[in-house]
């Protein structure tokens, strides 16, 4: 008997919260406290490209990541493919005199190759880009037939916020009702032809790994802070209302208002958690400090921030003309001997299969 490939390829960019998504209500399905709201960016710059294949010569599963081989024993890596083969289809492929049956995939085993367009150190998240790649890749290859808004909720057991990459454009995470997680999944709000002018400036700060992971920190914040009660409860879901109204409007001032705040309360119950959690630093707060005045100066808001856990900066610009200024500013104040590295986005399109 002749030995065979099957492969399939995919590519998914990463997706920026605009209201954040931080604390779970269950940590093994991954299953969030409230709503979120993120826009996913163009593929070229922050995206995940990766193959999968299929052999009956392949002895176990296996990954590499960026070349490296990682190991995929890990509870997440274990729970994608899990879900994933139990919705695998048959494939046949009659050129080739080719059949995998339904069930030939419990013994046939993977091997997956993952690359990031950017450098994993530089401190950009690549979690969400990563785990929607894997779990929309390893479908294709197994000819699972479900929508993207249940692929989406498989990703979500990877890392929450990847549920998100398998759409472009605007897209919002529903936390769900059911117990099994089966209706905490993703929902595109509006696609990436929507709002064009929009354009995404990344300020990288720092490229340091963030020292609290999100898994603990979301943990500890749902503990001890006091605040993230009132948050989750009361002011996500009147912002999510909000929000989504602005994106629908394309209503600027709305959604920068929404967005700084978002991210400022984010990072407040980040302090109010014990112990304290500081994910920015001081150029952060001085980049916070230049949008802002500039903002009070023109009376409207010109530009939004959002930050992750992380010191890094999202500016995001109505159009490109005030892109262009904001990054001179940005160029003026922080010049390029103090290592802030900045690139420039535009809200881009979903998870595709090359
Ligand atoms: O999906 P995780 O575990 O990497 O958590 C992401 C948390 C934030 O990036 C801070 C917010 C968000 O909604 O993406």
């Amino acid at each position: 008997e002749s030995e065979w490939v099957v492969m399939a390829t995919g590519r998914s960019p990463t997706n920026i919260a605009v209201i954040k998504y931080w604390g779970k209500r269950d940590e093994d399905l991954i299953l969030p406290i409230n709503d979120s709201i993120s826009l996913t960016l163009d593929p070229l710059h922050l995206s995940a490209t990766t193959t999968a294949a299929v052999s009956p010569g392949f002895s176990r599963d296996r990954m590499w990541l960026n070349g490296k081989e990682i190991p995929l024993s890990g509870e997440r890596y274990q729970k994608c493919l899990r879900e994933i083969r139990k919705r695998a289809n048959e494939v046949s492929d009659e050129k080739k005199g080719l059949k995998i049956k339904k069930e030939d995939w419990e013994s046939l085993h993977v091997h997956i190759s993952s690359y990031n367009n950017f450098p994993t150190a530089a401190g950009l998240a690549s979690s969400a880009a990563g785990f929607a790649c894997l779990v929309f890749t390893l479908a294709k290859l197994m000819n699972v037939k479900e929508d993207l808004g249940q692929i989406s909720s498989i990703a979500r057991q990877g890392s929450g916020s990847a549920c998100r990459s398998l759409f472009g454009g605007f897209v919002k995470w529903t936390m769900g009702n059911n117990a099994d997680g089966s209706d905490s999944l993703a929902i595109q709000l509006a696609d990436e032809a929507h709002w064009t002018d929009l354009v995404v400036i990344i300020a990288v700060v720092s490229s340091k790994q963030k020292e609290t992971s999100s898994t603990s920190g979301m943990r500890e914040t749902v503990q001890t802070s006091a605040l993230i009660k009132h948050r989750a409860e009361t002011v996500v879901p009147a912002r999510m209302l909000k929000m989504e109204e602005a994106i629908a409007n394309r209503d600027f001032a709305s959604f920068a208002k929404l967005a700084c705040s978002d991210s400022n309360q984010f990072h407040a119950v980040c302090l109010d958690t014990s112990p304290p959690i500081f994910y920015m630093n001081d150029t952060s707060h001085r980049i916070i400090n230049l949008v802002e005045k500039w903002n009070h100066s023109e009376g409207t808001p010109q530009v939004a921030y959002t930050f992750d856990a992380g010191p890094n900066a999202v500016l995001i610009s109505p159009n490109r003309k005030t892109a262009a200024l904001l990054m001179q500013r940005l160029l003026y104040q922080f010049p390029p001997n103090q290592e802030t590295d900045l690139t420039s986005f535009v809200v881009g399109d979903k998870s595709i299969l090359q």
